[in-house]
């Protein structure tokens, strides 16, 4: 089964009002869970590629596996280039074989942004690579910023309709209250922004910072047009919780299959459960 297009997933997750879980990998070891939780499932799934894995990893190795991946799977899945921080960068991850990239300018002014999203889009577009872009500002947890400051950055649906005019990029990552790593507390979405920025764009919302997210609040994000739902921090509690167990129980142990591979069950666990969360178990 080969690399799938992105926007042909979230298309129909889109109109099937459900979502496809866009899960980061690092390592062999995730992509071989997420591949492996989505045949279980026989769901779609979308594989991606953060800074920090493109530099831990190596572009050309995230690549490497998932070709490999695509010649052993069953299902469909897409590669991804989370967070984008340059043209530049899109055009490699493209060159290597990624299916859509995120072009991160939401830190730009809106003119700005427009424009880096416009130059990454004429490029993809050319060949058949599809763009997800980012407005308001999502940021991570540890960034000390109180709430009501917070909601000074979240996305504005009329900014988002200009923008979504102004580019016709093929997916909008959006900032309504979720923040990337852990939560200190309970996170509160903006399900009414969330109402009113669908209102006005017609293409598929996505979702980042989803961990630790309360399950209630995923599903109602997910009715109200969330088709994209971004996983990393849970991937990674999952992962180092049950290596932690192994070298806890057995701290002789020092066959890094024996690490790595109840690692990797628990992952495959973990995302088998945002699948069927997500509503995209079966959709394959
Ligand atoms: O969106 C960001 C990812 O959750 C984590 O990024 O792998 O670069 O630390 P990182
Ligand atoms: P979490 O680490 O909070 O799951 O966020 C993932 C994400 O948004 C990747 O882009
Ligand atoms: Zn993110």
């Amino acid at each position: 089964m080969p690399v799938v297009s992105t926007s042909e997933l979230l298309q129909k997750a889109n109109a099937g009002g459900y979502a496809v879980g866009a899960f980061n990998c690092n390592n062999m070891e995730t992509i071989q869970a997420i591949i492996a939780a989505a045949e279980a499932e026989c769901a779609p799934v979308i594989i991606q590629a953060s800074q920090g894995a493109i530099k831990y990893a190596g572009l050309d190795y995230i690549a490497g596996l998932a070709k490999i991946a695509a010649s052993k799977s069953k299902i469909p899945f897409a590669l991804h280039l989370d967070h984008g921080t340059s043209f530049e960068q899109c055009i490699q991850c493209i060159l290597a074989g990624f299916t859509s990239v995120m072009i991160d300018g939401s830190k730009l002014p809106l003119a700005e942004n427009i424009n880096l999203t416009n130059r990454v889009l004429r490029a993809a577009k050319a060949v058949g690579i599809s763009v997800e872009a980012e407005l308001g500002k999502i940021g991570g947890t540890e960034d000390d910023i109180v709430v009501n400051e917070r909601e000074a950055f979240f996305t504005d649906p009329l900014e988002a309709k200009e923008f979504v005019q102004s580019t016709g990029v093929d997916f909008l990552a959006v900032a309504i209250g979720t923040a990337h790593g852990r939560y200190k507390g309970i996170p509160q979405l903006n399900f009414d922004l969330l109402k009113n920025i669908k209102a006005l764009i017609n293409i598929p919302i996505v979702l980042h910072g989803s961990s630790g997210v309360p399950d209630i609040a995923i599903r109602e994000a997910i009715s109200l047009g969330v088709s994209k739902v971004n996983i990393d921090t849970n991937i990674r509690e999952a992962f180092a919780e049950a290596a932690k167990k192994v070298i806890h129980n057995k701290p002789e142990e020092i066959d890094l299959r024996k690490l790595l591979g109840p690692a990797r069950d628990a992952t495959i666990d973990l995302i088998r459960e945002k699948i069927r969360l997500f509503g995209s178990s079966g959709k394959a």
